[in-house]
């Protein structure tokens, strides 16, 4: 028998309890029918990106086609704000949890609490590192591979990429979160392609937190401390966008005077990518709502899910952003 149904027939037996001739009604959907609402507790990253406003949209529309009541949580950006909220959610009683991991370590903790109140657990979009039997799922990209792709694209295209012409294609990259799952992935995904080619080295490598402002900040400073810079590698899109205007005011030409790569492909990265600011863009499909709700109904029955469950992506050059920019959701 479903749980949704366990739920409606001991919450209607209750209500008889109570009331002696309470009516079935009284644990009714809205429809009449005899689903109780499953509660998921999400506990989201933040709003560092274009790429997280899109899957949070994509999380709570989802939530409500499914019929799935969603308590949501925004740890802007911090761990201990993600802790937190799921603690709640497990005071809460929820049904499930979901979280995109600020960070790869240190939940341990809160995941043991979950499954000793046998409160379910999905990952969403990033890995942590614990043991695997303390949550159901990981539903997300592979990070490595995307990674991969653009260090790929570089090897690739390196003939073109040696901006200055010294011989060698310098490099440099503006990290993610320090310590996420994503910034870590990338970075060695990227590095082990890029070993393919002598003449590319990454030069220098920073933090710039996944947002806007950071990737402008640390492109600054590295346009003021190296002036033979080639390549900048970018792990997301709005990074890619600040290391864009960090250029421009330095008086070069972003996507010709230096190369940019990213991740994500979000409509502003695409935008630039199809006017020649940005070169290349390696996809990260963060359109994850409605798979996280159909795992979250498996669980919930009791079926088996896949340890892993992964998205699918592309990558687009300048010719292909242009194709595809006017039909992008986000
Ligand atoms: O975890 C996914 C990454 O987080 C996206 O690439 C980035 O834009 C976001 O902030």
């Amino acid at each position: 028998m479903k749980k949704t149904l366990v739920a409606a027939v001991a919450i209607s037996l209750s209500t008889f309890a109570l009331t002696s001739c309470g009516s079935d009604d009284a644990a009714s959907g809205s429809d009449g029918s005899d689903d109780v609402k499953i509660t998921m507790g999400f506990a989201q990253v933040g709003a560092e990106s274009g790429w997280r406003t899109a899957n949070t949209k994509s999380i709570q529309e989802s939530a409500a086609d499914a019929g799935i009541d969603l308590k949501f949580t925004d740890a802007q950006g911090k761990q201990e704000n993600q802790i937190q909220a799921i603690r709640s959610y497990i005071q809460q009683k929820v049904d499930v949890i979901a979280f995109s991991p600020v960070v790869e370590t240190g939940f341990d903790a809160v995941l043991q609490e979950a499954k000793a109140a046998n409160i379910p657990v999905i990952l969403t979009d990033r890995a942590v590192d614990a043991d695997p039997s303390l949550y159901k799922t990981f539903l997300g990209s592979d990070f490595v591979v995307e990674g991969e792709k653009a260090g790929q694209w570089l090897v690739d295209n390196a003939k073109d990429s040696d901006v200055n012409g010294d011989g060698t294609i310098n490099v440099v990259q503006l990290e993610g979160t320090t310590g996420a799952a994503p910034a870590i992935d990338r970075a060695e995904g990227f590095a082990d392609k890029i070993k393919a080619d002598d003449s590319i080295e990454v030069t220098a490598s920073q933090t710039g937190d996944f947002t806007r402002d950071g990737g402008k900040q640390v492109m600054e400073s590295f346009l003021q401390s190296d002036d033979s810079i080639d390549v900048v590698f970018a792990h997301n899109d709005d990074m890619g966008l600040g290391a864009i205007e960090a250029i421009e005011a330095a008086g070069l030409e972003p996507g010709k005077d230096i190369k940019i790569i990213t991740i994500d492909a979000v409509k502003d990265g695409m935008t630039a990518l199809s006017e020649g600011k940005i070169n290349y863009i390696v996809e990260c499909n963060p359109l994850l709502g409605p798979q996280l709700m159909d795992l979250a109904q498996q669980v919930i029955d009791g079926e088996e899910v896949p340890a892993r469950v992964l998205t699918e992506e592309s990558a687009f050059d300048q010719a292909q952003a242009k194709d595809v920019l006017a039909d992008r959701q986000y």
